[in-house]
């Protein structure tokens, strides 16, 4: 299998699609083959620009025996029917986050990943990042002693036009939820990765400043399964829109990240020493900054753990952890109790 090509195919051509055909076109032994959308002209103009073939339906695009993994980049919603439906016709899979909007969608696809012996890997690219990985690695070390506080705050902007500019974006039944299930999951996804599992939350979300359904702010207090408390804040509509900060505090030591850089590194007798690697664009205020080199180091993942029969980085398993914490916030918000995750 050593120089096997692997074919890949994109369903979804939309803003974070071309993170996708990038990481594609630049992994060795990767080719795009086919891509799918529901609007024509963004099929034929992404298939233009990638050199491969297109398809208004996706499932014509399944039929293709030659496909090995396909990319899912359709409104979240979408995600399980569509990965579901290319597992059982034998192809890997790479989904967007949130895998799904519903754990029962979450279950099944992991369930089908299973039944039909196929990889189901999540997209959640800022664990591939040296910055988080190291921090990962030295909390996990136990380097910053006992876990004491865990934070995130998430105060971004997106405008009303951004909320607009799709159908499916800020509504229940395709985006599943809003600062919190669309733009906070991945430093949530970061905070119970590095800090350990969530063992419940109190959470306060509400909708003050665009006209869509779900939530555009949200506040949520922790209590990690470790004994650790935490803060998560998220909103799409403080202006001008800040980068995130994430606090790591334990009895020996703190780790406080501003963006994607280390503010403060007090970690006792470690060095802070990162691999070199290009820089990641500010998505406080711009959803498009956001490179492809994580979405690329996924991609190739798939293919190593596709040619060593082993587990992605990110299972499905691993991608559902995130979105059960931001249900139990939508739970315990409607509620108005405190919500423990064994429960959902
Ligand atoms: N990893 C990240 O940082 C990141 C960033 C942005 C978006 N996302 C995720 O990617 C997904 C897509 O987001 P986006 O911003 O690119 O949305 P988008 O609206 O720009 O693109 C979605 C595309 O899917 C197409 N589509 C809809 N229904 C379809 C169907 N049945 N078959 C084929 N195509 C269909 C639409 O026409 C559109 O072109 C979401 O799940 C989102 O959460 C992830």
């Amino acid at each position: 299998m050593g120089d096997k090509v692997f074919n890949f195919a994109i369903i979804g051509c939309g803003v974070i699609a071309p993170n996708h055909a990038e990481g594609i076109v630049h992994t060795p032994n990767a080719r795009l083959v086919a891509v799918a959308d529901i609007v024509e002209e963004k099929a034929r103009s992404f298939a233009q620009k990638y050199n491969c073939d297109w398809y208004l339906d996706y499932k014509e695009l399944l039929d293709r025996p030659d496909i090995d993994i396909v990319n899912i980049c359709t409104p979240s919603g979408l995600h399980p029917e569509m990965a579901i439906e290319a597992m059982k016709r034998g192809k890997h899979v790479i989904t967007e986050k949130p895998m799904a909007i519903t754990l029962e969608q979450a279950d099944a696809m992991i369930s089908a990943s299973k039944e039909y012996k196929r990889k189901l890997a999540c997209i959640f690219q800022r664990r591939t990042q040296s910055v988080f990985k190291k921090i990962k690695e030295v909390v996990s070390q136990g380097a910053i002693g006992k876990l004491i506080l865990g934070d995130a705050y998430m105060k971004y902007f997106r405008s009303q036009a951004y909320y607009d500019s799709g159908d499916w974006r800020g509504t229940w039944a395709l985006d599943g939820g809003g600062a919190l299930m669309n733009q906070g999951i991945h430093c949530i996804d970061l905070m119970q990765w590095i800090m350990g599992e969530v063992g419940s939350v109190f959470a306060y979300t509400r909708t003050l400043a665009r006209r869509i359904e779900v939530e555009d702010t949200a506040v949520a207090v922790l209590e990690y399964k470790n004994g650790a408390i935490g803060i998560i804040e998220g909103t799409t509509s403080v202006v001008p829109g800040f980068d995130h900060r994430l606090e790591f505090h334990g009895v020996d030591g703190s780790i406080l990240v501003d963006g994607e850089r280390i503010a403060r590194w007090e970690v006792p007798g470690v060095e802070l020493k990162l691999e070199p690697e290009v820089t990641v664009g500010s998505t406080a205020s711009d959803p498009r900054a956001v490179g492809y080199r994580g979405h690329m180091l996924l991609i190739q993942d798939m293919i190593d753990a596709i040619k060593n029969n082993r587990d992605p980085l990110i299972t499905g398993e691993e991608g559902k952890k995130a979105l059960k914490i931001i249900l139990a916030i939508y739970k315990s918000s409607k509620e108005r109790k405190e919500v423990y995750l064994d429960t959902l």
